[in-house]
Formats: C-alpha cells, structure tokens, sequence
C-alpha cells in the first residue's frame, strides 16, 4: 500500500513498495520541512511549475540521488542548462506517460511559472497519478476550476489540494473543488509555511466532513499516512 508523507508546505513523499516520488522538494528555506535536501530519499522528482517554493532542491536532490525529474518541458530545458539535470522527463499539459511507479497525467492549474531567475517556466500543472491501483490527484497551486470534475472521473483515492488561500485557492475554494473531485480522502497542502498562508487544519476538516463525503486527512509534516 502506498504512503505519503507531507514534509511541509506543498512538498510531498509518496514512497511504493519499490519506488520513493518526491513532489516539489522546497526543503531549504522552508521553515516547516520535516527533512533536508542532503537526507530526503527519491528515485522520481515531479515538479508543477517554476516558483522557488516548488522547484526548490530539485537540481541538488537529482544530483546526489540521480532521482528523474518529471516537470513541464520548459522547466526540465532550464534544470539541464542552468544546473546540469540531464535525467528528466519533459511534458506538457494532457500528457502522460507510463513509469516504473505507475501512470503519470500532467494536468491544468491555473497559477504562474516563472523561474527563480526570471525565465519562463511554460504553464503550471498538476499531477494525476495511478500507483498500486491507487488514483491520486495532485491539484498543486491553483485556483479552482470547473475542469476539476473530469478529473475526478474514474474515482480518486487521495486529492491533495492547497488551502493556504492568497496564492492558490482557500479553505472555501477547496470545498467546491472537493465536491467536483470526490475524492475518497483529502489532504490539505500549500500551508502554514509562513504568516500569510496560515490556515487552521481543523476547521478545514470540519468544514470538508460537513460538506462533502470525502475523509479529510491532516498529517503533521513527517508523519506518514497510508492511502
Ligand atoms: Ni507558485
Ligand atoms: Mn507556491
């Protein structure tokens, strides 16, 4: 069964029995990281857009792991130029591709994608991913959309959305995306790193079982949670 493990702000450890997929590692200078860039595990780095709190380690981590980078094509082309990432899988949205782990979907967000040094990282996305029978939905940063319901067609065992609000969508946004997804269970990202993104989890997941049928799940960063 597969497990994932929130390490803080919108970075992800999804660990298979044979395979460790790290989802955005922004670790250094993330003061809510539950690992460093020089400990964390991956074979597989999947990255949804060019912000500095999501592309973060990835060039360090891919370096010292030789973990493949899965991202937007425009930011696998940077990684290789400015930081000699060579294993890497180029995409774009709609895409997908089958990998040792499973099946991996690029999906629509609607955010931004510049890279730290101004360059432009493409369009922004989201991941859909089948592992070990499981359907998961990274949402990553976005804001809602009606789009969501396609989605969610074919079942989603896990959806993790952002509820940080100012950036992505907010607590509130996040209960109208859950109700077109509907999904099993619902993990909240994208929160509580710093001041303006602070959200209170537990009204969160009060508000999602009053509302909505799906299991909202609050792990602390480092704690792992089994889907
Ligand atoms: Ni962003
Ligand atoms: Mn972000």
């Amino acid at each position: 069964m597969p497990t994932l493990t929130w390490l803080g702000h919108a970075c992800w450890l999804l660990r298979t029995e044979r395979h460790t997929i790290l989802l955005d590692p922004f670790l250094t200078g993330n003061p809510a990281a539950a690992l460093t860039a020089d400990d964390v595990p991956a074979d597989f780095i999947l990255v949804s857009h060019g912000h500095g709190d999501h592309v973060g380690d990835t060039a360090r981590i891919a370096h010292r792991t030789g973990a493949q980078v899965i991202a937007m094509y425009e930011i696998t082309q940077w990684l290789e130029k400015h930081h000699q990432v060579t294993n890497a899988i180029g995409m774009n949205l709609g895409g997908a591709v089958e990998l040792p782990f499973g099946r991996l979907k690029m999906t629509l967000a609607h955010h931004s994608s510049t890279l730290p040094d101004g360059a432009p990282g493409g369009n922004p996305c989201g991941f859909l991913l089948q592992v070990e029978g499981r359907r998961l939905y990274f949402a990553c940063d976005t804001a809602l959309f009606g789009d969501m319901q396609w989605i969610g067609r074919g079942g989603l065992d896990a959806a993790i959305l952002p509820i940080g609000d100012l950036f992505t969508m907010g607590p509130e946004d996040s209960l109208e995306a859950i109700k077109l997804l509907r999904p099993r269970k619902v993990f909240p990202s994208h929160y509580n790193t710093w001041p303006p993104i602070a959200q209170d989890a537990e009204a969160w997941a009060a508000s999602v079982r009053r509302e909505t049928d799906a299991e909202p799940l609050t792990p602390k960063p480092g704690e792992p949670m089994e889907l």
